[in-house]
């Protein structure tokens, strides 16, 4: 029953996904065909074996269709049996050639559906990870959601184009079982007793391999998981010289991962098996049974008898079909149960889109009684309380961990702020789409935004409009990223390793600078990366962000003195509340925490 249930699921799936049904439907016609052709040629051989047996084959002029092609001829006795011979032998040939070729069309749509499948599954699984509110990806590994894409989905498909074959099988064995129970319906019976017993022992087996392919994929995204892990953080094994201690986990892990299949291999490799030995077993009783028939009864003739024999020893592998979708089921259970949660709802901390666009900033960003937690029982901001005005500048300060941070996070809709307690020009943020918000914004994080690709990519990135050299030359010069560039060998199309490992860490921000310039935003965020630069680099960057917030509202969290030197109003936040408020010279005068902060020359 629950095989049932699963089942279900999966067709409900497949229709998600936008698998058109006619395309099974002709594959299952094709095999329905091919079942036929199969019909025939086992009819025909066993006319062939009894011509054989008895050598005469002039019964054939009687059978049907093959009546209405000797019935105006008349042959001598020799002539005859050898043309009746041949044309049995030909219609065998002919029937299996049919039967094959409809067999591989039937093949061919279903790969072709399948494919079409994979391809929509794809696409809709990316969409999907795109729609997932940060918080989804704080909570899980790339390698995880990679393996769901790419491997799990592979699998399933390799599953579904077994399918066919399923249908291919039933049919045939549908056919086999007729001819069957016209030669012999009694022992056909018995045959089919065999049926339920053989189920209710591999069922148990089934069962064991649903539990090991669900522990296989724990293990195999544990594997892939701490290869992305130990890779991208390489410098840090080094470090440690903890080659050895990473070289013995990820044996741990890896045979882990073999024992499990091995043990999933155990158990599926048991079924070929055993489902021959119970029906050699049936095999070898018929043939008593049989061998008594013909001789007490005469019931049986030799010819049909062989013929059946024939048919079962080719049903045989199809007996086991019903088994093989359970069997394929159990095995894709885990797999599929990863895919379709990505189609669950709950943990994607989805960001609710607000049905306005937003056109431009008209007055103010306002924070009101702002308060958030990551998880539940830590509070990180605590009614916050301040304006962002056009076309002014304002600061951020605070000590590390603060929550400075996080204030832009739930600007930029990363994550989902109370309602109301960000208000743009007097609405609330969350009625606004956030596809409309961020085209008003631009954002030069604090950690590295890059892609593994070249410097021009990543400041062009996103960009609709076409970008004519000049323009990214210019505003190179105004990231004061120009000469740097102009020193590379391949210029703006040097490619810049994972994160942008290969610049260092004021190229990296001066990149970021340039991207976000580029964007030609309303309001521009600046959340200066902490990392100690020299007073060279320092300056650069000053420069940078100097000109960058020169002509429009921004928002700069700030580290170093020089950067707030010029802000309109500064905001200072510690441990999660807003506790000082205003200009410069409004702060020192006021000799509190602020001006302890400038007097120790730094604000993080
Ligand atoms: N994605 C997250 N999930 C859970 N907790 C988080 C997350 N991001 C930040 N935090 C926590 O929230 C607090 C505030 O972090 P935030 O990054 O806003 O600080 P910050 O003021 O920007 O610090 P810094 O000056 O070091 O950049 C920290 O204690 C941090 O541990
Ligand atoms: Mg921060």
């Amino acid at each position: 029953m629950k095989i049932f249930l699963q089942a279900d699921k999966i067709k409900r799936f497949l229709k998600q996904i936008g698998m058109r049904k006619s395309y099974f439907f002709m594959a299952m016609c094709l095999s329905l065909l091919a079942a036929f052709f199969e019909g025939v040629t086992a009819a025909v051989l066993i006319q062939f074996v009894k011509g054989i047996i008895s050598r005469d084959f002039s019964f054939v002029k009687e059978l049907p269709v093959f009546n209405m092609i000797f019935s105006e001829h008349s042959y001598t006795s020799n002539a005859q049996n050898t043309t009746f011979f041949l044309m049995l032998l030909g219609t065998i040939f002919i029937s299996m050639v049919f039967k094959n070729i409809l067999s591989y069309l039937s093949e061919l749509a279903i790969s072709y559906q399948a494919g079409k499948v994979a391809d929509g599954l794809r696409r809709m699984v990316f969409q999907r990870y795109l729609s997932f509110g940060k918080m989804f990806f704080d909570h899980t590994y790339i390698g995880r959601l990679n393996n769901i894409l790419m491997h799990y989905i592979g699998m399933i498909i390799i599953k579904l184009k077994t399918a066919n074959s399923i249908f291919t099988q039933v049919f045939m064995l549908a056919v086999y079982i007729i001819i069957m129970f016209v030669i012999s319906w009694k022992v056909t019976i018995f045959v089919l007793f065999f049926f339920p017993i053989l189920n209710k022992m591999l069922n148990l087996l089934i069962y064991r391999i649903r539990k090991t392919s669900e522990s296989y994929i724990t293990s195999y995204d544990m594997l892939s998981h701490n290869i992305s892990n130990i890779l991208s953080c390489i410098s840090l094994v080094r470090l440690y010289s903890n080659e050895d201690g990473e070289k013995k986990h990820f044996a741990y892990l890896s045979s882990q991962l073999r024992k499990l299949e091995f043990s999933l291999d155990k158990k599926s490799g048991l079924i070929k098996p055993l489902q021959e030995i119970i029906l050699l077993l049936a095999i070898l009783f018929l043939v008593f049974v049989m061998s008594f028939m013909s001789i007490k009864e005469k019931s049986v003739e030799i010819a049909s008898f062989m013929v059946y024999f024939f048919l079962l020893r080719r049903a045989q592998s199809n007996f086991g079909v019903f088994n093989n979708i359970k069997v394929s089921i159990a095995e894709t259970k885990g797999l599929m149960n990863e895919v379709m949660d990505v189609f669950e709802d709950k943990d994607k901390f989805f960001i609710p889109d607000g049905g306005e666009t937003f056109d431009q900033l008209e007055h103010s960003i306002e924070f009101n009684h702002l308060s958030f937690s990551y998880e539940k029982g830590r509070q990180i901001l605590k009614d916050i309380n301040f304006c962002i005005e056009k076309g002014k500048m304002t600061a951020i300060v605070g000590p590390t961990g603060s929550g400075k941070t996080t204030i832009i996070s739930l600007l930029l809709r990363f994550y989902d702020a109370p309602p109301k307690s960000i208000l743009i020009n007097g609405k609330d943020i969350r009625d606004f789409s956030v596809k409309s918000l961020m085209t008003h914004f631009g954002y030069v994080s604090q950690d590295t935004l890059l892609f593994n690709d070249t410097i021009r990519e990543n400041i062009t990135y996103g960009l609709k409009r076409i970008i004519r050299e000049e323009e990214i030359i210019s505003i190179l010069k105004k990231a004061r990223l120009y000469d740097f560039v102009l020193s590379l060998p391949k210029g703006l199309d040097t490619r810049i390793g994972d994160r942008g490992i290969k610049l260092s860490g004021g190229e990296k921000q001066r990149v970021s600078i340039a991207r976000a310039l580029l964007k030609k935003c309303e309001v521009l965020i600046l959340d200066e990366a902490t990392s100690s630069l020299d007073s060279k680099t320092k300056k650069l960057i000053q420069e940078a962000i100097d000109e960058a917030v020169k002509t429009r509202t921004s928002i700069v969290i700030a580290h170093r003195l020089s950067t707030i030197k010029h802000a309109d109003k500064i905001v200072v936040i510690e441990n999660g509340k807003l506790i000082e408020e205003g200009t410069l010279s409004e702060l020192l005068d006021k000799k509190n925490k602020f001006y302890t902060y400038w007097e120790e020359q730094k604000f993080s």
